[in-house]
């Protein structure tokens, strides 16, 4: 519209705005960032997209508004990689096991008892082989930004003995849709069914599913230990995200909101994986204190048993993944 038809429309409309200031207001529209996810707000990766909405209004003021929406809220697993790609979302942070369909690379991620602790997760996302993987969508038009931590995966099942793998045997386990995970809950004589997470809860509480595997935050704000018996503390693989978003979209943005998404992302990510541990923690003390499903701890010898039962699943994989990937990765555990 010429800006003499709007001052005439504002001046027909009784409004004395100057055409300055009505090119001011229009240039004030921000831009709309929506960042959907599965998982409560209260959860390392709610938290984490609440401080990148914080950060990225603060640098860019008037100039963007991140809209966050937890809880599937927007679009469940399975739908929201399909909506970046639409350009109906421009972030997301799936769980590293849900990249299947996009690069075999990340599997790495889900391979079981590849990484000691949390410590040794977060030096090989840093390192150059880690940092390279953020790039392994490049060709479907996915960007990774940053990786972001959950925390190690417990062991849950509807039955009161689980201390060793021949407890889990002809079980049902929800899985999230990776193969590899498919493929550890086989090798140990259970059977694995992908569901979205939105699902995890009502599958366990009606009995579609017997058991599953996930972090003490997801297992609490889910609120998981209400429909299970017993919790092992397996620690037996990691739950991490790649925030992504869409390399078209990304690529095309102004020099200038690039740099400032940029940024708050840096400064969200110090804060989500220095937070995820505390969280994890607390979370872990709440599902002991409420006392509605008994926590199991393992000697070393039965942690021995369940990962030599898992370890087959490494060679299966490999090919896939790669021998180099999966060194680097090993080579993370040595501080
Ligand atoms: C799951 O599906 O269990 C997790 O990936 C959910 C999440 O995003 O932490």
């Amino acid at each position: 519209m010429q800006s003499r038809t709007l001052t005439r429309l504002a001046l027909a409309l009784g409004i004395s705005l100057s055409t300055g200031l009505m090119a001011t207001a229009a240039q004030a529209a921000p831009m709309i960032i929506k960042f959907s996810h599965v998982v409560a707000a209260t959860a390392p990766k709610g938290q984490g997209a609440l401080k990148f909405k914080e950060l990225a209004e603060a640098a860019l003021p008037g100039k963007v508004e991140v809209q966050v929406f937890p809880n599937s809220q927007l679009f469940g697993d399975g739908k929201e990689m399909e909506a970046l790609l639409l350009g109906d979302v421009q972030m997301i942070a799936p769980s590293l096991s849900k990249f299947d369909r996009y690069t075999k690379k990340l599997q790495v991620f889900d391979l079981p008892f590849l990484f000691d602790d949390m410590d040794a997760v977060d030096r090989f996302q840093a390192s150059e082989v880690g940092q390279g993987l953020l790039d392994s969508m490049k060709s479907k038009g996915i960007k990774g930004l940053a990786y972001w931590h959950n925390g190690m995966k417990q062991l849950s099942t509807n039955k009161d003995k689980l201390t060793r793998p021949e407890d889990i045997k002809g079980l049902k386990f929800r899985i999230q849709s990776s193969d590899v995970l498919e493929a550890q809950f086989r090798q140990l004589g259970a059977n694995p069914q992908k569901l979205a997470f939105s699902e995890v809860y009502q599958a366990l509480q009606t009995g579609v599913v017997d058991g599953q595997e996930n972090t003490w935050s997801n297992i609490y704000t889910q609120k998981l230990h209400e429909v299970q018996k017993t919790i092992a503390i397996t620690n037996h693989g990691d739950i991490d995200y790649m925030v992504i978003t869409n390399a078209g979209w990304w690529d095309g943005l102004p020099d200038d909101i690039r740099a400032g998404l940029s940024k708050a992302m840096a400064g969200a990510t110090e804060y989500a994986n220095k937070l995820a541990a505390d969280i994890n923690e607390r979370d872990h003390q709440r599902i002991a204190k409420a006392g509605a499903a008994k926590i199991q701890t393992l000697s070393k010898e039965d942690v021995a048993a369940w990962r030599k039962a898992m370890k087959p699943v490494w060679e299966k994989f490999e090919g896939q993944i790669g021998k180099d990937v999966i060194e680097a990765a090993q080579a993370s555990n040595k501080s």
